[in-house]
C-alpha cells in the first residue's frame, strides 16, 4: 500500500470516528434531556432478594397493596411467567404509590399504559419506583420483555378509584378475609356481660355503648380499639353519669374478632347517626397497629380526657 492510499484510509476512519462520538453525545443528551423534562426516571435498585426465597421474604411473602401512611400505599409484586402477583393493583385516587417489584424466574417487563411506569423486572433484585395516580380508571400493565411462549398473555392491570369507592373495595375485602368471625356472636360472648345484649349498659356500673359508642369513634377513630385492647381504668362521665372506669383489657381476642365487635357496634344501637360521615369499617390491619402501642389501662383514661367528648 502507498503511502497515499494509507493516508486516506486514515482520514476516513477519523471521520467515522467523529460520527461515533457525535452520536454518543446526541443520545446522552436525550436521555439527560427527557430525564429533566419529560418526568423519565430511572428506577432505583432498593436491594437483592433470592427468588427462590420469595415466600419467606418480608416484602414479597404476600405481595399487595398495604397503607403505610396517610395517602401513602406500598405496592409489593412479583412477577413470574406468565402472570402478575397481584395481578390488579388498586389503589385510591391522588395517593402516592411506592412500588416494588422482582421476578420469580426470569427477567420480565411491567409497562403501565397512559403513565410512564416502565420498569425491568429482574429476579434477584428489587425495582422500586414511586408514582401517583391522578386519573381515575383501569389501566393495563403489560409484560415487555420477551419472556417464553405465553408473555403475550402476561398482563397485569391497575385500577384507580375514588376514595369512597376505594374504601368500599377494602370493606368488602376485609369482610371477605375476615371470614366466619360474627361480630354479633363475638359482642354477645365478651361484651355483653357488662354493656349488656341491647348495649344500653347499666347506669352506674356499665356505661352505655348505643348512642356513645359513635361519638368515641368521632372524637377518635382509635380510641376505641385502645379501650378493647389495653383495658380502661379511672372514673369517666357517660350521659351525666359517672362510671368508675374498671374495663380489663380484651388482648386475648383476634384482630379479626375485636374488628368485627366494633363493626357490629358501628352498625346498630344507634350509633350510625353519631358516626363520621365518611366512617369506613374497622379491619384487622388496624387492630394490629394499635395492638403494637401497649399502654395501660391507665394511660388510656389519660388518653380519654385529652378527647372532646359531647
Ligand atoms: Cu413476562 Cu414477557
Amino acid at each position: 500500500m502507498d503511502h497515499a492510499t494509507h493516508e486516506r484510509i486514515a482520514k476516513w476512519e477519523r471521520r467515522w470516528l467523529a460520527v461515533t462520538g457525535l452520536m454518543s453525545i446526541v443520545f446522552i443528551t436525550l436521555i439527560a434531556y427527557s430525564l429533566a423534562t419529560e418526568g423519565t426516571h430511572a428506577a432505583r435498585q432498593s436491594g437483592r432478594t433470592h427468588p427462590e426465597a420469595l415466600s419467606s421474604s418480608t416484602l414479597f411473602a404476600q405481595p399487595g397493596v398495604t397503607a403505610t401512611g396517610p395517602n401513602e400505599y406500598r405496592v409489593t409484586m412479583v412477577g413470574q411467567a406468565f402472570s402478575w402477583t397481584p395481578s390488579t393493583v388498586v389503589l385510591p385516587l391522588g395517593a402516592t404509590a411506592t412500588f416494588y417489584l422482582t421476578s420469580r424466574d426470569v427477567i420480565h417487563g411491567y409497562q403501565v399504559q397512559s403513565t410512564n411506569i416502565n420498569v425491568e423486572v429482574i429476579p434477584s433484585e428489587v425495582a422500586v419506583f414511586q408514582y401517583t395516580f391522578d386519573e381515575p380508571g383501569r389501566f393495563r400493565a403489560a409484560c415487555n420483555e420477551y419472556c417464553g411462549s405465553q408473555h403475550h398473555d402476561m398482563v397485569g392491570f391497575v385500577e384507580v378509584l375514588r376514595t369512597s369507592e376505594f374504601a368500599n373495595r377494602q370493606q368488602a375485602e376485609a369482610a371477605a378475609a375476615a371470614g366466619p368471625v360474627d361480630g354479633a356472636a363475638a359482642y354477645a360472648a365478651n361484651c355483653a356481660g357488662c354493656h349488656q345484649q341491647d348495649a344500653q349498659g347499666i347506669p352506674g356500673a356499665f356505661p352505655p355503648l348505643a348512642g356513645h359508642f359513635g361519638e368515641l369513634v368521632t372524637a377518635a377513630r382509635q380510641y376505641p380499639l385502645l379501650v378493647v385492647l389495653n383495658g380502661l381504668q379511672g372514673q369517666i362521665t357517660v350521659d351525666g353519669v359517672n362510671y368508675a372506669g374498671q374495663m380489663p383489657a380484651f388482648r386475648q381476642l383476634t384482630d379479626d374478632e375485636i374488628a368485627a365487635i366494633l363493626n357490629h357496634l358501628a352498625a346498630g344501637f344507634d350509633n350510625p347517626a353519631t358516626l363520621p360521615a365518611d366512617f369506613a369499617e374497622y379491619t384487622a390491619d388496624e387492630v394490629a397497629q394499635a395492638r403494637s402501642l401497649e399502654m395501660s389501662a391507665a394511660e388510656v383514661h389519660e388518653r380519654r380526657t385529652e378527647l372532646s367528648l359531647p
